[in-house]
């Protein structure tokens, strides 16, 4: 059986200061059959991989230029994160899809950047309200896998985790009920293995949106949930630990 997956967001929070209390802390977990990986802001992804180096916690990233090298100001190149030790990178996250007018063709040619340097693309996907209120859920979904995996192909695109994340229970305290997650995350898996059931067996489905210690039992219960993606929860050290030991 595979591991649980658990990715802390930071987003945009921390500091030296604050990032090396918070790893201290989470050196010390105690949290068998569970892969944890910790996204820091990029500059201090050194910072931080310094600190986990010798511990079994992974390092990722929360975005990637969709280019290669040369003259994009601001932007970090899969292949830097990998040289400095990433070996995940948090991809179509509904800030930067909705911020940063991120469209699938660019979070296609992330991913293509990400697997090209063997790291493990994050695809985040996700309804807003007024598409669940619509009843579009499902078709939302599977409009967003269909787009990017079109483009970065389906051979590729089994490599990829899948974070399913409802984007009214983005960072608003809301969480989708046990029921509500688990069926969305039925939808995506009955989806994958609808196209080849091999190659999608080992996929890992993520839930994300104010998972917390009062809420990450019932959810990971769930058969189809591998994980988590959390974000505020995982600022706070106890919080994060009871996530990844449920
Ligand atoms: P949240 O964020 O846990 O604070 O809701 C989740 C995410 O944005 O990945």
């Amino acid at each position: 059986m595979t591991n649980k997956l658990v990715i802390g967001n930071w987003k945009m929070n921390g500091d030296i200061l604050t990032n090396a209390a918070l790893v201290q802390a989470l050196l010390k977990f105690n949290a068998n059959e569970t892969d944890i990986v910790i996204c820091p802001p990029a500059i201090y992804l050194s910072q931080v991989q310094l600190l986990i180096e010798k511990s079994d916690i992974s390092l990722g990233a929360q975005n990637v230029s969709s280019e290669s090298k040369g003259a994009f100001t601001g932007e970090n190149a899969a292949n830097m994160l990998k040289d400095i030790g990433c070996n995940y990178c948090l991809v179509g996250h509904s800030e930067r899809r909705a911020l940063f007018h991120e469209t699938s063709e660019d979070i296609a040619q992330k991913i293509t950047q990400l697997l090209s340097h063997n790291m493990t693309p994050v695809f985040c996907i996700g309804e807003s309200l007024a598409q669940r209120e619509n009843n579009e859920t499902k078709d939302v979904i599977i409009t967003q896998i269909q787009s990017v995996l079109a483009l970065v192909g389906q051979q590729e695109f089994a490599s990829v985790v899948i974070a399913y994340e409802p984007i009214w229970a983005i960072g608003t305290g809301k969480t989708a009920s046990a029921a509500q997650a688990q069926e969305i995350h039925q939808v995506i898996r009955d989806y994958l293995n609808s196209l080849d059931n091999k190659a999608f067996s080992g996929t890992q489905i993520l839930y994300g949106g104010s998972v917390n210690e009062g809420n990450a039992n019932e959810l990971i219960a769930q058969p189809d949930i591998d994980g988590f993606l959390v974000g505020g929860a995982s600022l706070k050290a106890q919080s994060f630990e009871k996530i990844c030991q449920c």
